[in-house]
């Protein structure tokens, strides 16, 4: 028995975790970028108090600071279980224990909490969902997805995948992904039709090693330039 869930579950992570998933370099971090199922990760909060610019999209942010903060709660149980029982597909080299993972995680979304009612107010929190974004053609310079789609290639069908980066690069200049494995750590059989499919269409399309592996074989993020 691997790792299954139900729907998409809102879970955090946290502005260093963001950089080195996505090799964001100082000038990236100073582009106009928008992150696509960010629920309740701490890099819009993080990027904002260091005077960046962050738009993150989701449609958990219809809920209410409480409503959010319970569904975490549920979300915890549950994947701290599925996490202890899948302990080998993942590498326990930086971060050491189940716990410790526990304790890192609800401190990113504990930031995001404290920090939802003045980012929706300015606008930096959206309620939107892949694939359709409310957003005007080429608003954005990066367009990030981090452990959402590829992810839940169980969840999620294909077309919607293409579907969601088409409107992605809609937006935006470039669009990231991480990570290109599925919840058992497999390798997304969405990858390579969508390297394909986008290729055909024209993009610049690069899988890029990254500073980042906590599922094991994780390191590789996909890159699609406009
Ligand atoms: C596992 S969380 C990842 C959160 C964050 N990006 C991170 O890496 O820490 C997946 C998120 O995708 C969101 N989601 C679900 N359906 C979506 C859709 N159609 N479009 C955008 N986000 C969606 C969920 O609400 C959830 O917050």
């Amino acid at each position: 028995m691997g790792i299954k869930y139900e729907s998409v579950v809102p879970w955090g992570r946290s502005y260093p975790e963001y950089v080195d998933m996505f090799n964001l370099t100082p000038p990236d971090l100073n582009k106009p970028i928008l992150s696509c199922g960010d629920g309740p990760a701490s890099f819009n909060s993080s990027m904002n108090q260091k005077g960046k610019t962050v738009v993150s999209i989701d449609p958990v942010y219809r809920l209410s600071r409480t409503e959010i903060e319970n569904r975490i709660a549920e979300t915890s149980k549950i994947v701290m279980a599925q996490t202890k029982k899948n302990q080998d597909k993942f590498v326990w080299s930086g971060i050491g224990s189940v716990e410790e993972l526990f304790k890192i995680r609800i401190e990113s979304m504990k930031e995001f909490l404290s920090d939802y009612e003045a980012g929706k107010h300015a606008k930096r929190y959206i309620t939107a969902e892949l694939p359709f974004l409310p957003f005007k053609s080429d608003e954005f310079d990066l367009a990030l997805s981090s452990h959402f789609l590829f992810l839940y290639t169980e969840n999620l069908s294909l077309e919607f995948h293409l579907k969601s980066i088409d409107e992605m690069l809609r937006v935006s200049k470039e669009v990231r992904i991480f990570p290109l494995l599925d919840m058992n750590a497999t390798t997304s059989t969405y990858v390579n039709p969508v390297i394909d499919g986008f290729s055909r269409k024209g993009y610049d399309v690069e899988t890029v090693r990254v500073n980042y592996e906590f599922q094991k074989g994780g390191n590789l993020m996909l890159k699609i330039i406009k």
